[in-house]
């Protein structure tokens, strides 16, 4: 069977590269997919918001099932895009529909969706222009920090934490009265700061039955001990050591069962991953955000650590037997660390030549932001490529990751040497 995946990052030739495993599939594709992906599937060079070009792609290469990584596509209505059309309505496409993908397009709606369920999370109200002077009030009533977020998708910077009350009126007032996050903006999620350590676990869904897949920590900020500019994530960790069952029984009880049953309960019938951003605090979970599909880089030490076959799994999720399939997990400890070009998250330059990671021998190298060009593999993209390890241990996989990354070079190549800096591992670094 042909498979085609949507996406051009990390997380994406992670799928294509545990997919490219699985005896059932004929022929891979990723579209448009990078450097990586190029050599284990067939990158098809189309723009994910062009559906036309994705059914074109489906029809003429025989697709026969959709995985799709980024939210942009399923918040867009890909997914109903294929419902509704006669030559694709039987593909069956791994990720929501519109209806699901709102856990993720609106911060306002899964707000609510979690209130309605009893599901832990922060004490929210939501705002417009119209009723800013409420917003204001709303403020007064909580204690700093403050958390501002755009209703909408914002590209990851949406979310604005602020110490000053202030701040955080004027702030509010630039979101909903001046579109600070343009269209994202015109509603905005008050919400109480939440205090803890923050971790994500992933679900995969048929609409009825779950499998909970590893638990990842990821490191966001651009700089060593979680200092400076927010990014896409410089590198993850799985599974997170203060994750630990009771912790997670908490929260397959009271987040995982009441998140199914309640989009069973709205009629939302709901086919991918689900990604659950937790705090822990003192040992109890509560939500801080839902996506829509897996994270990245998460996604690169999740799928190394699953042991069964994902496209198995996936056809579950299509024919809604995922109840059926058996899901074992690795008992080892992934780390992934990424390497950035000189700049990210900021302005950056592109076209530089990578060399020395065909050398690699003890880690798998994820390419994210890389393309052939005459020959050569460079850099085109902020993430370029981000190096996963299995250890018995953090420290052993982390090794492993950092002598990885010793043999590869690009032009103001960077990377956090710090990765499971606060897991309590003194000599994390290099
Ligand atoms: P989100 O896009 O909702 O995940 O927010 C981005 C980041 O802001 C999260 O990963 C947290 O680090 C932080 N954050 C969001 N909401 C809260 C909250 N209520 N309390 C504390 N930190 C938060
Ligand atoms: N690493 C965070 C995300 O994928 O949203």
């Amino acid at each position: 069977m042909n498979v085609l995946i949507l996406g051009s990052g990390g997380r994406e030739h992670a799928f294509a590269l545990k997919l490219s495993g699985s005896k059932k599939i004929t022929q891979l594709f990723v579209a448009p997919g990078n450097a990586g992906t190029n050599k284990i599937a067939k990158n098809i060079s189309i723009n994910l918001s062009d559906f036309e070009a994705v059914k074109q792609t489906v029809l003429e290469n025989d697709i026969k099932m959709v995985v799709v990584g980024p939210e942009v596509p399923l918040v867009d209505g890909v997914h109903d895009f294929f419902l509704a059309d006669e030559s694709l309505k039987n593909i069956p496409v791994i990720g929501p529909k519109k209806d699901g993908a709102l856990l993720e397009g609106s911060k306002d709606f899964s707000k609510q969706f979690m209130k309605k369920h009893g599901i832990p999370t922060a004490r929210y109200q939501s705002f417009t222009k119209e009723n800013l002077e409420e917003g204001y009030a709303f403020l007064e009533t909580l204690e700093p920090p403050f958390v501002l977020k755009a209703d909408g998708l914002a590209a990851g910077k949406g979310v604005l934490i602020l110490n000053s009350l202030e701040e955080a009126k004027t702030e509010l007032e630039d979101m909903v009265s001046n579109q600070k996050f343009g269209k994202a903006s015109t509603t905005v999620v008050i919400e109480e700061f939440l205090k803890g350590i923050e971790l994500s676990v992933f679900v995969l869904t048929d609409g009825k039955s779950y499998k909970i897949l590893p638990s990842a920590k990821d490191y966001k900020r651009i700089g060593e001990g979680d200092t400076g500019l927010n990014t896409g994530g410089m590198g993850a960790i799985s599974p997170v050591p203060f994750a630990d069952d009771a912790f997670l029984n908490k929260v397959e009880e009271l987040v995982v069962k009441p998140t199914i049953a309640g989009l069973q309960k709205d009629g939302i019938d709901y086919k991918g991953f689900i990604f659950i951003g937790l705090m822990n605090d003192n040992g109890n979970p509560s939500v801080v955000e839902y996506n829509v599909r897996m994270g990245d880089p998460e996604t690169e030490v999740v799928l190394p650590r699953i042991a069964s076959d994902l496209f198995e799994l996936f056809e579950g999720v299509a024919n809604q037997t995922l109840h059926l399939k058996t899901f074992s997990v690795i008992n080892k400890t992934a780390t992934t660390v990424v390497l950035v070009s000189g700049g990210y998250p900021e302005a950056y330059k592109k076209n530089k030549e990578i060399t020395g990671f065909e050398t690699v021998d003890e880690s798998i190298v994820y390419h994210a932001g890389t393309a052939n060009k005459d020959h050569k593999v460079v850099t085109s993209g902020g993430r370029v490529m981000a190096v996963t390890s299995l250890g018995s241990t953090i420290e052993e996989a982390l090794e492993k990751t950092y002598r990885s990354i010793d043999k590869i070079h690009f032009d103001g190549m960077n990377y956090r040497k710090d990765i499971g800096f606060d897991l309590g591992m003194p000599n994390a670094e290099k």
